[in-house]
């Protein structure tokens, strides 16, 4: 095992209650938004050799989705609690209009070749295994009509977890 498997990640918290970012791209061009939606856990290896991965949803109407979707890495982002704010600020605003992160009070830096915040306390670094839309007929109608009658659906990506930097 790795190092970083040996670390426990409360997910349901992380994603659901503390929220995240995504970050695609790199020094060149990429992009940031706010998830709540968000897994983790291993697939496509054998029982024990499993590859660690997580796993984003992001919708195409997200500026985040256009660079995701051209880039072989993404990172994944989480934060003390003091900059709740500043992730509600990059959830409602895009990155297509303004220089939302500056705005936020975020600080970038480069990590492994993708990019990430001075102030994130933990950050997975993703290599991009696979992507793709849900289809709406293997949907349950819950979620075909509750969420999706007038809306494009997500899109996975799934990242495999390259490396890790956790300052919790
Ligand atoms: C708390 C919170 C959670 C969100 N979770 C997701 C998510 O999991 N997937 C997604 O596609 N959008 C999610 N959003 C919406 C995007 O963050 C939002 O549309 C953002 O402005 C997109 O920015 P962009 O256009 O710069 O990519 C969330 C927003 C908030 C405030």
């Amino acid at each position: 095992m790795r190092e970083f498997e040996t670390r426990d990640y409360p997910v349901f918290e992380m994603f659901n209650h503390q929220w995240g970012l995504v970050t695609a791209g790199d020094a060149g061009r990429w992009n940031t938004c706010t998830i709540a939606w968000g897994s983790m856990g291993s697939i496509w290896g054998p029982p024990n050799g499993g590859r660690s991965v997580i796993t984003v949803y992001v919708n195409p109407d997200r500026y985040t989705w256009d660079v995701l979707t051209e880039s072989d890495t993404f990172t994944v982002q989480f934060f003390p609690p003091e900059y709740r704010k500043a992730l509600g600020y990059l959830g409602s605003h895009s990155g297509r209009d303004e220089d939302k992160v500056s705005a936020a009070g975020l600080t970038p830096k480069e990590l492994a070749g993708g990019i990430t915040f001075e102030e994130a306390e933990l950050t997975f670094v993703c290599r991009k295994l696979y992507q793709g839309q849900f289809q709406r007929e293997g949907l349950a109608d819950e979620i075909r009509h509750g969420i999706y009658e007038n809306w494009d659906p997500h899109w996975m990506f799934v990242g495999e977890i390259l490396e890790v930097e956790d300052k919790r």
